[in-house]
């Protein structure tokens, strides 16, 4: 029975992850989610999992915490999710991004290196380690063009060029010690559990409580939206099939402006509120006030990335990888997840849900 190590497994895609993976491969893989559970982690995304998973609550900074679980358990595969991960709070506080995103990548590739290498550039048999990165560390994209695996590296914010810097230690590890190691970059999740700071679950959380919609700029910015499931089959793919030391890009061909996305948003609520009349006791506004004149256009980003667009050739041609789940469809299947799971959203929010942990796992 192979072991994963999954980091940052109680956040947005780490949670759908672990879902993902035990649903495929059932009783036959064990699942280490290693988190440290900052504002971001939230254990009860992982509430019917956790009789199925080892959970432990740590930061990948710790050594002695990364030792630890290398002496206890054999772990085969590492999948680093564990991150900070919003570039608005990189720009106020990008310190901590460099902390987590680059110094604790490091020591989980000296920790996992020292325990599976057997001799020199010689490590156990098909263990790897997937570092879960993004097409941010790219850059800005004008209105032509897609970012391939060649494209240089041009992080703009704090939040990219931490991930930028991870993916070159990484790179380092691979080219310097022929460490078994892949690079995803994917482009923007949507979906189930994703946090709502991020731009498409705060503009469902806003139009069900009628609050105005916080558009950045002129609201023309683009991003290449891929459905998380389809994300976590590439992981999956990338750590079984990929080629050593590959990077691999995964994006859904998905190319929307923002103010489109809110747009289809407060349509696809609309819509869910006329053809099913029982979720309009969710709403904290009345039906006629969601509309359109929510939309408040705001001061823009530092240096917001104008464009981002993927180029998925490589994983398509290579690994046989393809988004299965359409933008129209994904988008619509997302906001029925919130109508329906309203009470994670008001954990969220109220700040309940920080309560979880201590709750499952306090005297154990
Ligand atoms: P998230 O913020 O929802 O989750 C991050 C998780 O990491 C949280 O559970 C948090 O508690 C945990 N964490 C943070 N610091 C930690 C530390 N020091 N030690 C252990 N755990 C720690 O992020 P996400 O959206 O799920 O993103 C997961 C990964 O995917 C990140 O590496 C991110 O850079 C990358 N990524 C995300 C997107 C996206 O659209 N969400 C796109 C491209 C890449
Ligand atoms: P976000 O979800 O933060 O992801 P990222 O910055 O990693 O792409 O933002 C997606 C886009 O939406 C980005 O162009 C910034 C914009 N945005 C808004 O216009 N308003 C908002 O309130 C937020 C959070 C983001």
């Amino acid at each position: 029975m192979k072991t994963y190590l999954v980091t940052g497994g109680a956040g947005f895609i780490g949670s759908n992850f672990v879902k993902y993976m035990l649903n495929k491969y059932n009783e036959t893989i064990r699942l280490i989610v290693l988190d440290k559970l900052t504002y971001a982690g939230n254990l009860i995304n992982l509430e019917s999992e956790l009789d199925k998973v080892v959970f432990i609550k740590g930061d990948i900074c710790d050594q002695e915490t990364i030792k630890a679980v290398f002496e206890k358990e054999e772990i085969d595969y590492v999948v680093n999710f564990a991150a900070e991960s919003h570039v608005d709070r990189s720009i106020e506080n990008p310190q901590l991004f460099m902390q987590t995103n680059i110094l604790g990548t490091q020591n989980l590739l000296e920790i996992s290196k020292k325990n599976w290498q057997i001799d020199d550039d010689v490590y156990k048999e098909s263990v790897r380690f997937v570092q879960v990165s993004t097409d941010e560390v790219y850059g800005s994209l004008e209105n032509e063009g897609y970012f391939t695996e060649n494209t240089p590296i041009r992080p703009r914010s704090p939040y990219s060029a931490s991930k930028a810097s991870a993916d070159m230690i990484v790179q380092a590890y691979i080219e310097t010690y022929k460490y078994p190691a892949n690079i995803t970059r994917c482009s923007n999740n949507y979906g189930p559990f994703h946090f709502p700071e991020k731009l498409i679950p705060l503009i469902i959380k806003n139009v069900l409580e009628g609050r105005s919609l916080p558009v950045y700029g002129d609201g023309t910015n683009v991003r290449d939206w891929l459905y998380v499931k389809d994300h976590c089959k590439a992981i999956d793919l990338v750590l079984h099939k990929g080629k050593q030391g590959m990077v691999y890009n995964v994006g859904g061909h998905n190319e929307k402006q923002n103010i489109e996305i809110v747009r289809i948003i407060i349509d696809i609520v609309k819509n869910f509120m006329v053809e099913k009349p029982s979720y309009q006791t969710i709403l904290k506004t009345e039906l006629s006030k969601i509309n359109y004149e929510l939309i408040r256009f705001v001061k823009d980003r530092k240096g917001h990335d104008k464009r981002y667009a993927i180029d998925p050739t490589r994983i398509k041609c290579e690994l046989g990888w393809y988004p299965e789940t359409k933008f129209e469809e994904g988008i619509v299947k997302t906001v029925e997840w919130y109508l329906e799971n309203q009470n994670w959203v008001d954990s969220v929010a109220s700040g309940e849900y920080k309560e979880y942990y201590e709750k499952m796992y306090k005297g154990r």
